[in-house]
C-alpha cells in the first residue's frame, strides 16, 4: 500500500469512495458525484493535510485535515448553495442538524480549542479493518509533528460506533458532546 498526497485528479475517484464509504446518517452520501467532486476540491484547496491509499490504481482510503475547514466550508456553501438547499428539500431529516449548526456558528459557541483537525477519513468498506486508516492518520500525524504541532482533534456522530471504537483505539480523548457530534483530540 502506498500513501500520498491527493492531486485534483484522483477527486472524481476520491468523491466516488466517499459515496461507498458514508452511510445514509451523513449529509454528504446524498451529494451527486459532481457536487461531491466540488466539496472534496475546495476542502483540498484549503487543507494542505490530504492524503490517499492506494493498491496499485485503487484507491483504498482517504483523509483530508488541516486548520481551515471553517473557511473551506462557507466557500463551498457560498457557491453551491442552490443545491445544498435542494438536498436537504429531498432529505428533510437533516435540516434540524443544518439549523442547529448555523446557531453555534451565529452565536460563536466554542466547540473545542483544538486548531488543526481531521474532517475526513474514510476507507473502502470492503478494505476496512485492515490499516488504511490508521496508515493515513499516522501520515497526518507524522506532517503534523514535523510542523511542530502538538494536538488536533476532530467530530464524529455519535451513532457511528465503527469510527468511534477506531478513534478510541487510536489514542483520542473525549471533550465535548453537541447536538448529535461528540468531539475528541489527541496529544502528538
Ligand atoms: C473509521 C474508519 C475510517 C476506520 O478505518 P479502517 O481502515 O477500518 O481502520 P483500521 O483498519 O486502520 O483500524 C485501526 C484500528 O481501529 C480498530 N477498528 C477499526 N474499525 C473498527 C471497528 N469497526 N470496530 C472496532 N475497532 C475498529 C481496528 O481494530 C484497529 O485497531 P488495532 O490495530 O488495535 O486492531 C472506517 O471504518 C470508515 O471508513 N468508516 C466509514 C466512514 C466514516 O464513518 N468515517 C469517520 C467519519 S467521522
Amino acid at each position: 500500500m502506498n500513501i500520498r498526497q491527493i492531486d485534483k485528479k484522483d477527486i472524481p475517484a476520491v468523491a466516488l469512495l466517499h459515496k461507498q464509504s458514508f452511510d445514509k446518517t451523513h449529509f454528504t452520501a446524498f451529494f451527486s458525484t459532481e457536487l461531491l467532486s466540488r466539496y472534496i476540491k475546495v476542502l483540498i484547496d484549503y487543507n494542505p493535510y490530504s492524503y490517499l491509499a492506494e493498491e496499485g490504481d485503487r484507491i483504498l482510503g482517504y483523509l483530508i485535515g488541516g486548520n481551515k475547514t471553517g473557511a473551506a466550508l462557507d466557500n463551498f456553501s457560498k457557491n453551491n448553495y442552490l443545491k445544498i438547499i435542494l438536498t436537504l428539500l429531498l432529505h428533510p431529516g437533516f435540516i434540524l442538524e443544518k439549523i442547529q449548526s448555523v446557531l453555534l456558528k451565529i452565536n460563536k459557541v466554542k466547540i473545542s480549542e483544538v486548531e488543526y483537525k481531521i474532517y475526513i477519513i474514510a476507507s473502502l468498506p470492503e478494505a476496512q479493518g485492515k490499516g488504511i486508516g490508521r496508515a493515513l492518520m499516522n501520515t497526518f500525524e507524522n506532517e503534523l509533528r514535523i510542523k511542530g504541532i502538538k494536538e488536533y482533534g476532530l467530530s464524529v456522530r455519535e451513532q457511528n460506533n465503527n469510527a468511534i471504537s477506531f478513534y478510541e483505539n487510536n489514542n483520542f480523548i473525549r471533550i465535548n458532546k453537541i447536538h448529535k457530534s461528540l468531539y475528541y483530540k489527541k496529544i502528538l
